[in-house]
């Protein structure tokens, strides 16, 4: 397939602490040009790579790409330069838009109010379109069709702050993948999901995989698609083939509608990846997931989970059961990867530290053989597992720090 000419910079946002896994993922995808920043990775790639990123990436919550770079000294003169910026090849008069600005620590302390900041961006794309149009587009910030992020940093030095506007090319974010229905009352983050998955180096040829307290069953989701190699965008893409969908905003945007060896590419892509998806589900093995939860809900909304998210209703075996007592007729090697309740309403009550005990000591006892991961907030009870910690990790799970303990299990 022809490349489209020219490279394009790129932004990938990521939960906290997830850059340098996300700058791997880069890297794996044969991206070279990459600077690792707070809250994401910038890169650049030309147009075509960089949308096939954003249809691959576990990681990534968004994908944005850069629509124009400021050096601007104040307020005032952003106003002034964004005016003149090209903003009819970002968005139609009939297309509603959204900013988000994001500072750097210095540029906090400068501007300070982000939301004003957004406000005098904003102003400049409406005067610039009433110049141009005599209309102006209209702001929403529900359910736009544009969302602008823009990141200022850097110093404010003679030549002023760093100012880049991008456009973010996913609509809603990456870390849906658009089979959950109905809200369990702890599900983790998707792609916070897949992060612990390829932390836990799950072998989708060796090993076996089991969650112990699946929930929802987000863990067991993800790695059924990374041993299938199923995009996580998959939902999106049989959407967008079979029901003309546009799951992607980068479809209605602009800039790509303008480029059609790029439009017809990707196309293209969509098309080879949606037949791809359909062979690797049929392909998908059974007798290799393994889930188990105390609780008959969850089990059922994994159940539903799975249903949604068009795999074979049999692809895990799930069980009901406590999981500090339940023995699986599994054989090592294999992975358990798991995130048990942390305590963080009740605190670390006795019967939560006694949980995190006695799941350690169920591992210990009948899981030799596996690499167990647990993923928690609460060093009190990372304490309470009797078994040598082989590694910690640091994740975010929204806002809550936390470890993945791994566990060697001999
Ligand atoms: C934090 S949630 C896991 C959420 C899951 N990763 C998801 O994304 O949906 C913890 C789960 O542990 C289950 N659980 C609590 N105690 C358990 C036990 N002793 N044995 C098995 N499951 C247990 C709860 O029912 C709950 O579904």
């Amino acid at each position: 397939m022809k490349k489209s000419q020219g490279l394009s910079t790129f932004f990938a946002s990521c939960p906290r602490e997830m850059e340098t896994m996300l700058d791997q993922e880069l890297d794996q995808f044969g991206i070279e040009d990459r600077e690792v920043k707070k809250g994401g990775v910038r890169f650049k790639a030309d147009d075509l790579t960089g949308i096939q990123f954003l249809i691959h990436t576990r990681l990534a919550s968004r994908v944005f790409k850069s629509f124009a770079f400021m050096k601007v000294r104040n307020e005032k003169d952003l106003y002034n330069k964004a005016k003149t910026e090209p903003w009819l090849k970002a968005l139609t008069l009939n297309q509603t838009f959204k900013i988000q600005t994001l500072f750097d620590h210095k540029s906090k302390a400068f501007f300070k109010n982000s939301v004003a900041v957004s406000q005098i961006l904003k102003d400049a794309i409406v005067d610039h379109f009433r110049e141009k149009k005599g209309e102006r587009p209209s702001v929403d910030t529900k359910d736009a069709d544009v969302n602008f992020l823009l990141r200022i940093e850097g110093g404010r030095g003679d030549k002023g702050w760093n100012c880049s506007v991008f456009i973010d090319l996913c609509g809603s974010p990456l870390s849906n993948r658009g089979y959950r229905q109905r809200g369990h009352s702890a599900p983790i983050r998707e792609n916070l999901a897949a992060a612990l998955v390829i932390a836990s180096e799950f072998d989708g040829e060796e090993d076996v995989f089991y969650d112990p307290m699946c929930g929802s069953g987000t863990i067991l989701i993800e790695a059924i698609l990374i041993k299938g190699k199923i995009p996580p965008t998959y939902l999106r893409i049989l959407r967008n083939i079979e029901r003309k969908e546009k799951t992607f905003a980068f479809l209605e945007q602009v800039w790509f509608k303008e480029k059609t060896f790029l439009t017809r590419d990707v196309k293209e892509y969509l098309q080879q990846t949606y037949e791809q998806i359909n062979k690797s589900i049929d392909e998908l093995e059974h007798f290799q997931f393994y889930g188990s939860d105390i609780q008959a809900r969850n089990l059922n909304l994994c159940r539903e989970h799975l249903e949604n998210a068009g795999l074979p209703a049999d692809i895990v075996e799930l069980e009901k059961g406590d999981a500090t007592k339940l023995t699986l007729e599994i054989e090592a090697p294999g992975v358990v990867v798991t995130n048990p309740p942390y305590g963080e309403r009740l605190g670390a009550t006795d019967e939560v530290k006694e949980l995190y005990y006695n799941l350690g000591e169920n591992l210990k006892n009948n899981y030799k053989g596996f690499r167990a991961f647990i993923l928690t907030s609460n060093p009190e009870l990372r304490k309470k597992i009797a078994l040598q910690t082989a590694k910690r990790i640091p994740f975010f799970n929204g806002n809550i720090e936390c470890r993945l303990l791994r566990y060697d299990i001999r």
